[in-house]
């Protein structure tokens, strides 16, 4: 098993990194992979950039170029469901593209028009091992499990917050999971997705998420280090 863990941020990656024994890097796409080996696991570790195309196109060379047979990915989001915090984490049972918009047609929302589905659903097992993890990493903090929606949008305000609640029940906002849900789907590969909270999605989301963003982000690395340790 090789296990490909995506970050879309350096702040989301950096810690895994010195953490990680690394024995090649290659570049492609413009991203830097770092194949080696974490908690004795082989593992591929990425930045992808930001939002659904670069998390996708990352996706698909862990897939297809580099043989990952799994893959998490971890950092943060905005949180949606009315018990969450700041530091609180979601871990994905599905993920959808809200922002993806063929209403004109008479879709509905966030439907991909000629699929067979617009709903990613995450892999059991590695949900069950997130959730172990997250409940053993994170004594202070909520974990749960639930949708996570993603788009090409920071979400900073109530009203689309709302509206992603009401229209998916999406526990947790962010701008990748669902792309690269979506891209090991049509490989047949398995993922999960795991986000702790960098802020509410509101109108205070900016200075909330460059107040916790780093925090947050130690307490995804810990629950992958986790998960790695007992897969
Ligand atoms: N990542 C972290 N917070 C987010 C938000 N509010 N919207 C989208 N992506 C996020």
């Amino acid at each position: 098993m090789i296990v490909g863990i995506i970050g879309a941020m350096d702040e989301e990656i950096q810690l895994l990194k010195e953490k990680m024994d690394i024995k090649e890097t290659k570049i492609i796409s413009k991203m830097e992979f770092y194949i080696g080996s974490l908690e004795n696991k082989n593992i591929v570790l990425v930045r992808c950039g930001i939002g659904k195309v670069n998390a996708a196109v990352c996706a698909q060379i862990l897939i297809g170029q580099l043989g990952v047979t799994a893959v998490i990915n971890t950092g943060v989001a905005g949180a949606i469901h009315e018990d969450l915090n700041v530091l609180d984490v979601v871990i994905s049972t599905d993920v959808l593209q809200h922002d993806f918009d063929v209403t004109g047609f008479g879709y509905p929302i966030g439907e991909i028009p000629r699929m067979d589905t617009s709903i990613f659903t995450a892999d059991d097992r590695l949900l069950q091992l997130g959730m172990k993890a997250a409940d053993e990493v994170l004594t202070k903090n909520k974990v749960l499990k639930g949708r996570i929606v993603s788009g090409d949008i920071f979400v900073s305000n109530s009203d689309l917050k709302d509206k992603l609640w009401k229209l998916f029940i999406g526990f947790a906002t962010e701008m990748e999971g669902a792309a690269i849900g979506h891209t090991c789907y049509v490989n047949g590969i398995p993922f999960v997705i795991i986000r702790a909270m960098s802020d509410k999605a509101d109108g205070s989301a900016h200075s909330n998420f460059n107040e916790f963003v780093q925090k947050a982000a130690e307490h995804s690395k810990e629950i992958v280090r986790k998960i790695l340790r007992d897969l």
